[in-house]
């Protein structure tokens, strides 16, 4: 057994470690990334990708966004489809100027793992934790195995960034968390395609048939999805009933064409919304997908993840500079205020654009009135416009770097 010490132990090389891990290294506070898959499965893994302008804005600080803005796609829209008919929403225009950028997830991940091995920075793939010890002292102590070999790390601070699945959280004793969730009567099939996308900006479509969305990668890369039962098996989805089925369910009054192309991927992704509260506990702080999850319409989970760390990189360069722990203190509250809203927006997208198994027409018609209201009032229009292209982060929070 080789026992090591650092400032910051995180647990996962997700967007939401390696983020903090480069904000942190950045402003001189020590720390090592454990993530116990190897880097090809983590650069492959495929999420969403779009990011609201704070994440493009604390990306471009942290010298992330070289390629981000060589390759990402500027949006500044969305179409909402739904009763055959079409309804384009413009950001900077209802927002004063906001706008998404279409730059895949896992391209993100691949940057910021580059830029972590490059500045030399402790980034061990195949690291497997098994346990979170002593949360509530002063040396909170990981146990994990790399190459066959037990290791512990003792830390001054924990931080979970290992996703739903992960062990951090249950670090935090289960009389001191809550879990909020809330499941949904559906998936997504989503399936990657060498065809250039159908259209310039997102498409959302409601069908009673269930819901479709055609997303993109690059100018030559299609991101498409398609509602569909719990427990569907991908190769139940022949590729000519997937084409069939977008563009039934994407069609309108006004002709249109998809176009098809050969698809490179296909699986199925679970619908879901979780909180976990509060989102620290004594030294163990958990961020992104490990203290909330939120289902993928509206593609909030990456941006959320990013917030968390933001908030969380100043707190312990505060913690590291000063000793004091007043914004480490107020991490929990001031990321939640952030998650709820999200939760709220995600949770909003996805019930008024699925279909449910058991729905009624009543429920239908509500959902036409919600998104015919969408399109007539500006009002509602701003409301979505302003959640889908992120709230800022709080003033002074979009560059921990600047504290530099
Ligand atoms: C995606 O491109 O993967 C994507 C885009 C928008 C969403 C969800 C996923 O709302």
């Amino acid at each position: 057994m080789s026992a090591q010490r650092t400032t910051v132990g995180i647990i996962g090389g997700g967007p939401a470690g390696l983020l903090l891990a480069r904000l942190l290294h950045l402003s001189g506070v020590d720390c090592v990334v454990l993530e116990h898959r190897d880097r090809e499965y983590v650069e492959r893994r495929q999420r969403a990708g779009i990011l609201e302008q704070g994440t493009v804005d604390v990306l471009r600080d942290c010298g992330a966004g070289a390629r981000m803005d060589r390759e990402g796609l500027v949006h500044d829209g969305i179409e909402l489809r739904f009763d055959r008919r079409s309804h384009r929403l413009d950001f900077p225009e209802l927002t004063g100027g906001r706008r998404v950028t279409v730059y895949a997830q896992t391209e993100v991940v691949k940057d910021l793992i580059a830029l972590q091995l490059d500045a030399g920075a402790p980034l061990r793939f195949g690291a497997r934790v098994h346990a979170v010890e002593g949360a509530d002292t002063d040396r909170p102590v990981i146990r994990y195995t790399h190459q066959g070999r037990e290791q512990t790390l003792g830390c001054d601070y924990v931080v979970g960034c290992d996703g739903f699945h992960g062990v951090t959280r249950h670090a935090v004793p289960e009389h001191a968390r809550r879990t909020y969730e809330r499941s949904y009567p559906y998936s997504w099939l989503g399936v990657l395609a060498d065809v250039p996308p159908s259209c310039d900006e997102l498409v959302y479509a409601h069908s009673e048939r269930g819901f479709a969305l055609l997303s993109m990668r690059t100018p030559t890369v299609s991101r498409l999805y398609l509602q569909v039962p719990n427990g569907t098996d991908p190769a139940s989805w022949p590729d000519d009933r997937i084409w069939d089925e977008l563009e039934a369910r994407a069609a309108t009054d006004t002709p249109w064409t998809l176009r098809r192309g050969p698809l490179t991927a296909k699986s199925v992704l679970p619908m879901r919304s979780s909180v976990t509260e509060p989102m620290r506990y004594g030294r163990v702080l958990l961020a992104g997908d490990a203290a909330h999850i939120v289902p993928p319409t509206g593609a909030k989970g990456l941006n959320l993840a990013v917030a968390d760390v933001t908030v969380l990189a100043r707190a312990l360069i505060q913690q590291h500079r000063t000793g004091s722990t007043e914004l480490l203190d107020a991490y929990s509250d001031t990321c939640l205020r952030r998650v709820w809203r999200a939760e709220h927006f995600s949770s909003f997208m996805t019930t008024t654009l699925h279909t449910a198994p058991d729905q009624s027409p009543f429920e239908t018609r509500l959902q036409l009135s919600q998104l015919d209201r969408i399109a007539d009032s500006r009002h509602a229009a701003t409301e979505l416009a302003e959640n889908y292209t992120g709230m800022p982060l709080t003033r002074g929070l979009s560059s921990p770097c600047a504290a530099r």
